[in-house]
């Protein structure tokens, strides 16, 4: 059986926390716990099944977070957010990123979705190939920011 088949898709729980906190670690080269429990604990109020993990033989590899939107910004209820997507670097380019954004779009679209909306840093580069070949477009929102 190859990978992709093993790989077991759920809702995202608050059980996650030490699991995410490891990815994002291996990713970032940082443990932010605290960051990750009140994100958690944000999702769980959320779009049921808008928040996944990927479990490989029962370990948590990569999760994905994200939302429909209740108009926040003048985004009409039709859009769906994904906030983040992460896999832990041993377990990239196996395809579990695009099996969470299937799933997460099969999920939103059942409660009318047809648009999703995602924010990229200009340089991470791995997310903007990702969502390119998920099929991304530059949107027409801008962002606009201040320092203060
Ligand atoms: C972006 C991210 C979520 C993608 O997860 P993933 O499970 O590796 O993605 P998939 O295997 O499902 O990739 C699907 C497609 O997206 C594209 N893609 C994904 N990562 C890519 C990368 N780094 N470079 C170029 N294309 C990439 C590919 O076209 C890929 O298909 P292919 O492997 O058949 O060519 C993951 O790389 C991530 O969490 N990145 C965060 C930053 C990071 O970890 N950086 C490395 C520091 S150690």
């Amino acid at each position: 059986m190859d990978l992709v088949e093993s790989v077991k898709i759920r809702a995202l729980a608050y059980g996650d926390l030490d699991a995410i906190v490891e990815i994002d670690k291996a990713i970032l080269g940082k443990e932010r716990p605290e960051y990750w429990s009140m994100k958690i604990e944000l999702s769980e109020n959320r779009s049921p099944m808008a928040s996944l993990v990927a479990e490989l033989n029962g370990k948590v590899v990569g999760f994905i977070m994200g939302d429909a939107s209740g108009w926040e910004y003048g985004v009409p209820d039709t859009v769906g957010w994904i906030d983040i997507v992460g896999v832990h670097p041993q377990y990239q380019r196996k395809g579990i990123a695009r099996i969470l954004f299937k799933e997460m779009v099969a999920n939103l679209k059942k409660v009318g979705v047809d648009t999703i909306y995602t924010l990229v840093t200009w340089k991470e580069f791995d997310r903007l190939y990702f969502f390119d070949k998920m099929g991304f477009q530059k949107g027409d929102m801008l962002q606009l920011e201040l320092k203060v």
